[in-house]
């Protein structure tokens, strides 16, 4: 038997959270500037704010990944091809991606499930290619450290993931040959960090094992 994904219940009204998420994906999309001809994958997809935003329309070669069923079928995903997987296991041929975004996404992995799929996202995108990251901002007042418990005690709670602030987000990145371009803070909605890299030329794949790269990086 199947167990239902953690993320399923959460699919219908998922779109209530989007307006606190667009000035981090508005942000993300402006930086990172895909221009038509690209590929595009975007990572732990959901209902498909990223690829509505994006709005490419159809025949656009957009890639719109997802654990989730019920989130694939609840969602919206402006003319990308929906595409049910894992994102720490990418069925994408290596070097054939020119842009992955992954938005609202490495934070629920634990640390190992992140250090695999960054490793995945090396692999796939080709030398010169970006990636664009949104993760939950590192909280400053005493109220964003209040929040960011409660939103996390909620998530554990039903099981959907890691929820935390991946402090080792820059470190692990350079380490798969993914050199930071671009780290900005948001508000206005969600407090995020908006992180744009670009992949090295010369990526030599490397474990991705619990372990791997978590030196702790600078916070913006
Ligand atoms: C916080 S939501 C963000 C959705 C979307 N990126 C957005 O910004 O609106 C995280 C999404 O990642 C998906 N997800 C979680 N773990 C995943 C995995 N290992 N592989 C693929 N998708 C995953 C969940 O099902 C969920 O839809």
């Amino acid at each position: 038997m199947t167990l239902p994904d953690p993320w399923d219940a959460a699919a219908a009204g998922y779109r209530w959270q989007e307006p606190l998420e667009r000035r981090s994906l508005g942000t993300m999309l402006a930086v990172l500037a895909p221009r038509e001809d690209e590929v595009v994958l975007d990572l732990g997809s959901g209902v498909g704010h990223v690829p509505r935003l994006l709005g490419r329309g159809a025949g656009s070669r957009t890639v719109a990944l997802e654990r989730s069923p019920r989130m694939l079928a609840a969602g919206s995903f402006a003319g990308a091809l929906p595409l049910r997987a894992d994102v720490t296991s990418l069925p994408l041929p290596d070097g054939s991606v020119d842009v992955v975004t992954a938005a609202w996404v490495l934070h629920v992995l634990d640390e190992a499930q992140r250090a695999l799929a960054v490793a995945e996202v090396a692999r796939v995108l080709r030398p010169g290619g970006r990636l664009g990251v949104v993760v939950p901002g590192v909280p400053r007042t005493r109220a964003q450290v209040l929040l960011r418990s409660v939103a996390r005690a909620a998530a554990t709670a039903r099981g959907l993931g890691a929820f935390a602030v991946p402090h080792e987000l820059p470190a692990l990145l350079t380490d798969h040959g993914l050199q930071v371009r671009h780290h900005s803070r948001t508000g206005g909605g969600y407090l995020a960090d908006v992180v744009v890299c670009t992949r090295a030329a010369d990526v030599t794949q490397r474990s991705a094992g619990p372990g791997a790269a978590t030196t702790p990086g600078p916070q913006p």
